[in-house]
C-alpha cells in the first residue's frame, strides 16, 4: 500500500485513495454512510464517504447502519464484478468486500439530502451548515480557500513581508462603513469598535519600523449585505515603507497571480492597468468587466450643434450591443425605465437594419448624425446602438450600468480578467454639510501634479489610490499614504475635519507621525471575493464556513440573540423599549 499521511490510529487511508493497485490488501476506512442499497436478502452495499470521496463496501445485510451513520469499515480491496464498474466514481473499479463494520455514531435522518445535484433551499443549508459542509462542493470551496490562503502567505513571506496580528478590540477607523461596537465591562458606558480593517494599525507598524507588513486579517463592517459583502470578511492586508505605487502593485500582483495559479492551474499574464478616468469613459464604472466589449463611445462632437432636442446635452455617449436589434419593444421600454431610474432623461436606441436606422428618433437626425450612429465602432446590421445625452458623468454611469446588465456573465464564469485602476479622484462630491468627502480614506496621498489644486479645484485632484478589479468585482484597494503633516492638514481642512476633531478621532496616528513617519503605501484585497471567483461562485457565502444571511442572521446559532440579565448588568446596559 502506498505510504500516506492520512493514516491514523483508527484508519489506514482515505476512501477515495483506494484503487486497483491495492487489490488484495485489507484496509480500514472511517466515514459517513452516504447511501445504503440492499442486495438480495443477505447483502447490502454501503457508500462510505469521507472528505476525499466515496468507496463502496459490501456488507452483511444484518449490519444495522443507515444514511449518515458514522462507521469504521475494514475490508479487502477487490475489483468489482464485470458490468458493475462505476465510471463516474474515482473508486468505481473497486470495492471493499468481506467487511466488518463498526458503528461509531448513529444519526437521525438528515433534514435534506446531501447530494450536490439537488437544489436545496439555502435557508435549510445554513440552518444545518455542519451537514451542508459535508457536501462535495462545500468541501471543495473551503479547501480551495485554504490553498489560496497558504499560497498568499508563501508569496508574502517570499517577498520579505512579516505577518503581524493586529487587535480586534480597537477604536473607530475612518473608512466610512458603520462599525460594530463592543461595550466595555471595565469602563462602563465606553465601547470598543471592531476594526473595519487594520488600516491605522498597519500605518502605525510603519512608524514602528516593520517596513513590510502583511496579515490575513478579519475585518468587520455593519453594512447592508449583498452577494459580495458580509459583515465579517477576510483581507490580505499589506503595507510597506520606502516604496512607490508601482512597488505595491508588483507585490500584490505577485501574490494574486500565485494564488490564481494554485487555484486554477494556470498563471494569468501580467495585470494591465487603466486610469480611473479611462475606466469611467470607456466602461462607465470604476470596476470594469473586461470579459466582453460594448465599450462606450463618445459622439459629443457630432451632436455639438444638433437640432435634436433629446441630444442637446454636454455629452452624448453611445454603446453598441451586438445582436441587439432583436430586442423587443417591451425590452427596450424596460431598459429605458432603468436608464431613467439611474437619472437619465431617456434612452435613445437605434436598431441597425438593412434599410437603415430603425428608431423613433431616426427621422430627426441629419445625415452626418445618422451616419455617425450607423458607423459606431463595430456596428453591423442586426445590432443596436444605445445613446444617452446628459452631463458627462451621468451619461457614462447610465450606459455603464446597462452595459453590465446586458453583457456581464455571472462573475465566476468564463475567463478571469484582472485590471488595475489607478489615479482615483481624491474627493467624491460634497456631503450634507457642504464638505468634500474622501473617495478612499483621508490618509491617501494626492497625485503629486495636483497638490496645488486641493484648495482651488478639489474635485479635479487625483489621488495615488488604486483598485484591483476582477470580472467586474472590486477585489481590493490601496493607496500611497500621506506621511507629511502639512499635506495631511490641508486634506483635513478640505474634508471639514477640524483640528480638534482630527485630534480626537486619529490623534494617536497623527501623534505617532510626529516621531518620524516613513513614506509608505499599502493595499488590501478581499480573499472571500477572490476565492468565490476561483470557485465559480456568485456569492461569497459559498466560500465562507458560517456566513450570515442577507438579513444578517446566523441561522445555525440563532445569532444575534438576547444576552442574559446578568450579562447586561455587568455591562451596565439597559434595553429601553421605544415608547415606554
Ligand atoms: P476597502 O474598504 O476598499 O479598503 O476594502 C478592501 C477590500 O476588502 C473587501 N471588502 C469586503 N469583502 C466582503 N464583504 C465586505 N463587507 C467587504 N468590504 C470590503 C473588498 C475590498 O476591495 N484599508 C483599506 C485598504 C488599504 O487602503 O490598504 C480597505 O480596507 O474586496
Amino acid at each position: 500500500m502506498p505510504q500516506n499521511f492520512e493514516a491514523t490510529s483508527m484508519r489506514d487511508c482515505l476512501c477515495a485513495s483506494i484503487d486497483a493497485t491495492m487489490i488484495g490488501s485489507i484496509v480500514t476506512v472511517c466515514g459517513w454512510v452516504a447511501k445504503r442499497r440492499e442486495h438480495g436478502e443477505h447483502l447490502a452495499f454501503l457508500d462510505v464517504r469521507d472528505r476525499s470521496g466515496i468507496i463502496q463496501a459490501v456488507v452483511d445485510g444484518s449490519v444495522d447502519v443507515r444514511s449518515e451513520y458514522v462507521v469504521r469499515v475494514s475490508g479487502t480491496v477487490s475489483s468489482r464484478p464485470a458490468g458493475t464498474v462505476n465510471e463516474r466514481l474515482a473508486t468505481g473499479e473497486v470495492e471493499l468486500s468481506d467487511c466488518t463494520v463498526e458503528m461509531l455514531a448513529a444519526a437521525e435522518p438528515p433534514p435534506f439530502q446531501l447530494d450536490d445535484r439537488l437544489d436545496i433551499d439555502e435557508q435549510v443549508r445554513l440552518r444545518y451548515r455542519y451537514l451542508d459542509l459535508r457536501r462535495d462542493v462545500m468541501q471543495r470551496n473551503l479547501r480551495l480557500r485554504a490553498v489560496v490562503n497558504a499560497t498568499l502567505r508563501r508569496a508574502m513571506d517570499a517577498q520579505g513581508f512579516c505577518e503581524v496580528e493586529t487587535p480586534l478590540l480597537w477604536a473607530p477607523t475612518p473608512e466610512g462603513a458603520r462599525e460594530f461596537v463592543v461595550p466595555s465591562r471595565m469602563h462602563p458606558g465606553e465601547f470598543y469598535v471592531l476594526p473595519q480593517s487594520p488600516q491605522i494599525a498597519k500605518q502605525l507598524l510603519m512608524v514602528g519600523g516593520f517596513d513590510r507588513y502583511y496579515q490575513i486579517a478579519r475585518c468587520l463592517r455593519d453594512e447592508d449585505l449583498r452577494a459580495d459583502r458580509q459583515f465579517e470578511f477576510t483581507q490580505l492586508d499589506l503595507e510597506a515603507s520606502f516604496v512607490t505605487q508601482d512597488d505595491v502593485l508588483a507585490f500584490v500582483s505577485e501574490a494574486v497571480l500565485d494564488a490564481a495559479e494554485a487555484a486554477t492551474g494556470v498563471r494569468p499574464g501580467v495585470i494591465g492597468s487603466m486610469t480611473w478616468a479611462e475606466a469611467m469613459d470607456r466602461y462607465g464604472t470604476d470596476k470594469p468587466d473586461l470579459r466582453f466589449g460594448m465599450v462606450l463611445q463618445d459622439l459629443s462632437l457630432i451632436f455639438e450643434n444638433t437640432e435634436v432636442k433629446a441630444f442637446s446635452a454636454p455629452t452624448v455617449k453611445a454603446m453598441l450591443v451586438p445582436g441587439g436589434a432583436s430586442f423587443s419593444r417591451s425590452r427596450l421600454d424596460q431598459l429605458t425605465d432603468e436608464a431613467k431610474s439611474l437619472g437619465a432623461k431617456g434612452l435613445a436606441w437605434f436598431r441597425i437594419t438593412d434599410e437603415g436606422l430603425d428608431s423613433p428618433l431616426a427621422r430627426f437626425l441629419n445625415e452626418e448624425e445618422a451616419l455617425a450612429i450607423r458607423r459606431v465602432d463595430g456596428a453591423e446590421v442586426g445590432d443596436i446602438v444605445f445613446c444617452v445625452a446628459d452631463e458627462y458623468a451621468l451619461a457614462c454611469k447610465v450606459l455603464g450600468t446597462l452595459r453590465v446588465a446586458l453583457g456581464s456573465p455571472p462573475v465566476g464564469e468564463g475567463p478571469h480578467h484582472y485590471v488595475w485602476v489607478t489615479e482615483f479622484p481624491m474627493f467624491e462630491g460634497i456631503d450634507e454639510d457642504g464638505h468634500l468627502m474622501a473617495a478612499h480614506h483621508p490618509f491617501t496621498m494626492p497625485h503629486p501634479d495636483d497638490i496645488d489644486l486641493i484648495e482651488t479645484d478639489p474635485l479635479k485632484v487625483r489621488s495615488q489610490a488604486y483598485d484591483l478589479v476582477l470580472n467586474g468585482w472590486e477585489l481590493g484597494s490601496g493607496s500611497v499614504r500621506i506621511h507629511r503633516a502639512d499635506i495631511q492638514s490641508r486634506i483635513f481642512k478640505a474634508l471639514g475635519v477640524s483640528d480638534e476633531d482630527a485630534e480626537s478621532r486619529f490623534g494617536f496616528l497623527l501623534g505617532a507621525f510626529k516621531y518620524g513617519a516613513p513614506p509608505h503605501a499599502g493595499f488590501a484585497f478581499g480573499i472571500d471575493r477572490l476565492v468565490a471567483i476561483f470557485a465559480g461562485q456568485e456569492n461569497i457565502r459559498e466560500v465562507i464556513a458560517y456566513p450570515k444571511t442577507q438579513s444578517g442572521a446566523d441561522l445555525m446559532t440563532g445569532a444575534p440573540k438576547n444576552i442574559t440579565e446578568r450579562q447586561m448588568r455587568d455591562l451596565r446596559i439597559k434595553i429601553v423599549v421605544k415608547g415606554s
